[in-house]
């Protein structure tokens, strides 16, 4: 075994850890487990000292007998022998409060919440610039993959002209179980909330808002933008049929839930969204809880990082990482430390983000129609005369007692304002039938 010499050296650092659930859990036996690796790589021994949790079972992280342990979160958070706090209790609030306040008394705080840094990040990392202590995040982006370390440093040389990301976890288990093992929604949603990769809210994974909070983050550090998640659009996969998923299939796509970040001429487009891939791009063979950011730079070309987006050891590997960091920042001078948002505070930008009436893509569309002559043609005069251009199309025969049938296509890239209004003029057509339904297509050509 190797014996890490620098643990002599200097006084370990002291954690506070608000959490003891399933990342809290991953933390403290990772932190056990290679304490000597970590003690070689950061310079000095990370002991959890103190730690708040409501519930907790000792059992599943190997005991408690080295640290204090309380049901007040702010105890840790004022308490003057901790250092570093690391925050996983998830939400808005009390979270904010606990940050804010840790950031306060001087401490370094570490933490996997992204729906705090979404939503309350400028606010939180201009009181930690003020106090000179860091906010690390890397947990709350795709779990255990260092794409904010990624992006933030790996990519420093780049424009990133745009990201692509299939970055929540449970979304994809659902799509990939629909699509590979024809099961049902409700179903392989239960599974994902046993195995602990649902939100606490699971709508938060389903309709997309959970994969919102991480691409505000990850467009903010790509484009050098302050945090927008009210800006970002937020569409879920609750409306995804297996009808489309074997349709998209014939085309030779897939469908993946994707959140999109893409530097403009005109402004950022920041979309999460069901969206169709093509099957021979590697992102596309994504499945289950993985995930898979795609990222293109004007200088690499396009990157892709993959790994596990949940989970309780992979997203503690992250929230250990930024520990390490922020220890062997320690004693460093705060002004000359990464920029939380990868450009310098003053520096950012103020490049509007787009409205999605603005974003130009491709579509697949579905419909239901009389099956009588001259619907199709009626539907194609429609988007011809819209300037939409039509890719593919498929029309199947109907079903023995059906008087409609399923009518699918692909157009080629246009406005999603123009889009808008050439549905719902075929919509308006007495030969459709109910909705049309729209599910964007995104190449993902470097
Ligand atoms: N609910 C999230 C997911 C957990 O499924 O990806 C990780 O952020």
């Amino acid at each position: 075994m190797v014996v890490a010499k620098s643990d002599s050296k200097l006084k370990p650092v002291n954690v506070g850890l608000l959490g003891l659930g399933t990342v809290g859990g991953g933390t403290v036996s990772v932190l056990r487990r290679n304490a000597q690796e970590i003690v070689r790589r950061a310079g000095r021994g990370i002991h959890i000292t103190h730690a708040a949790a409501k519930q907790y079972d000792p059992a599943a992280f190997g005991g408690t007998d080295q640290m204090k342990i309380t049901d007040d979160a702010f105890a840790v958070v004022n308490d003057p022998d901790v250092q570093i706090v690391v925050e996983l209790i998830g939400g808005y609030s009390p979270a904010r409060e606990l940050v804010l306040q840790a950031i306060a008394n001087g401490k370094h705080v570490v933490t996997a919440n992204k729906a705090l840094i979404a939503r309350h990040g400028n606010e939180i990392f201009e009181a930690a610039q003020a106090r000179g202590v860091t906010v690390a995040f890397e947990a709350a982006v795709a779990g255990g993959i260092p794409i904010i370390k990624a992006l933030r440093e790996g990519l420093a040389a780049n424009q990133i002209e745009w990201v692509a990301g299939i970055i929540n976890g449970t979304g994809n288990f659902i799509l990939t179980e629909m699509a590979h093992k024809g099961r049902d929604f409700d179903d392989v949603l239960a599974e994902a909330q046993v195995l602990g990769y649902a939100e606490a809210d699971p709508t938060f994974d389903v309709e997309g808002i959970d994969a919102a909070h991480k691409l505000t983050i990850i467009g903010s550090i790509a484009f050098g933008i302050p945090l927008q998640f009210d800006k970002t659009y937020t569409e879920g996969i609750s409306r995804i049929t297996r009808a489309d998923v074997n349709y998209a299939a014939g085309f030779g796509y897939a469908i993946k839930h994707l959140g999109v970040a893409r530097q403009t001429s005109e402004g950022v487009e920041l979309r999460v969204h069901p969206t169709l891939i093509p099957e021979k791009r590697l992102i596309a063979n994504v499945d289950g809880v993985m995930n898979a950011v795609l990222v293109q730079g004007d200088a690499v070309g396009p990157t892709l990082y993959y790994g596990a987006g949940a989970g309780s050891e992979p997203t503690a590997s992250a929230v250990i990482a930024d520990i390490v960091d922020v220890v062997r920042a320690l004693t460093t001078d705060p002004k000359n430390r990464i920029p939380h948002l990868a450009f310098q505070p003053d520096e950012l930008s103020d490049h509007p983000v787009l409205p999605m009436e603005e974003v130009v893509t491709a579509y697949y569309l579905r419909m239901r129609v009389k099956d009588v002559p001259g619907v199709v043609a009626g539907i194609a005069g429609i988007l011809g005369d819209s300037g939409i251009s039509i890719e593919a199309m498929q029309q199947k025969e109907p079903e023995a007692g059906d008087t409609d049938v399923p009518v699918v296509m692909l157009t080629q890239r246009v406005k999603e304002g123009r889009m808008n209004r050439a549905i719902q003029q075929i919509e308006a057509l007495e030969s459709v039938c109910g909705q049309v339904a729209r599910i964007r297509v995104e190449h993902l050509a470097g």
